[in-house]
């Protein structure tokens, strides 16, 4: 199993709420007369959207999609795949993806380039947080929630090794020398 890695506190579930109610306002002007969907990027967005769709006062749908990108631990494979696909027609529909957090910008672009294929009538971009002193492609963030420093980071839906999910904070992890 290895040593338990040590986790230092990065945002508090206050900072989280604060970050949450901010970008469902932005979005709530944008969206609130076109019954947009919203697509979760599965497992580490389902906490975000669940709280995010809470303060969503107007009629929406929602989808998740699976994609696998990172190998085990911190180390990204590079290769994106989609292991769950979305249940909706998204064929004209004003689509919102929702994603936990933008590290390299490969899984993003992935998934925006496989959308968009399906020809939605607009497509944009929700992040929970992104590392963008690591992206390796140009990504547009539409409504964008918290920077996070070059750390790996678990909690609020986010991972190591499919461990921390269900920390109510952020935290990120002390790097091992
Ligand atoms: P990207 O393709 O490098 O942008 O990686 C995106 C995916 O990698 C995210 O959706 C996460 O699942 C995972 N990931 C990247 N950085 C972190 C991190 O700091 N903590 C947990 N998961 C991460």
């Amino acid at each position: 199993m290895g040593s338990q890695p040590k986790l230092h506190i990065l945002f508090n579930r206050q900072e989280i709420e604060a970050a949450v109610r901010r970008l469902a306002a932005e979005i709530s002007q944008d969206y609130h007369d076109k019954y947009p969907l919203l697509i979760g990027i599965l497992k580490g967005s389902f906490m975000f959207m669940a709280d995010l769709i809470r303060h969503l006062d107007f009629p929406l749908e929602v989808d998740f999609i699976g994609l696998s990108s990172y190998g085990k631990g911190r180390q990204t494979s590079g290769k994106v795949k989609v292991v769950q696909d979305i249940q909706s027609s998204i064929k004209d529909r004003e689509v919102l993806v929702i994603e936990d957090i933008v590290d390299t910008g490969l899984t993003t672009a992935f998934i925006l380039d496989y959308l968009r294929k399906k020809k939605p009538a607009s497509l944009k971009l929700c992040a929970l947080t992104d590392k963008s002193s690591r992206w390796q492609v140009p990504v547009t963030i539409d409504y964008l929630g918290l920077t996070v420093p070059n750390k790996f980071v678990v909690g609020y839906g986010l991972d190591l090794n499919q461990k921390f999910r269900n920390l109510p904070d952020i935290y990120f992890i002390e790097d091992e020398d």
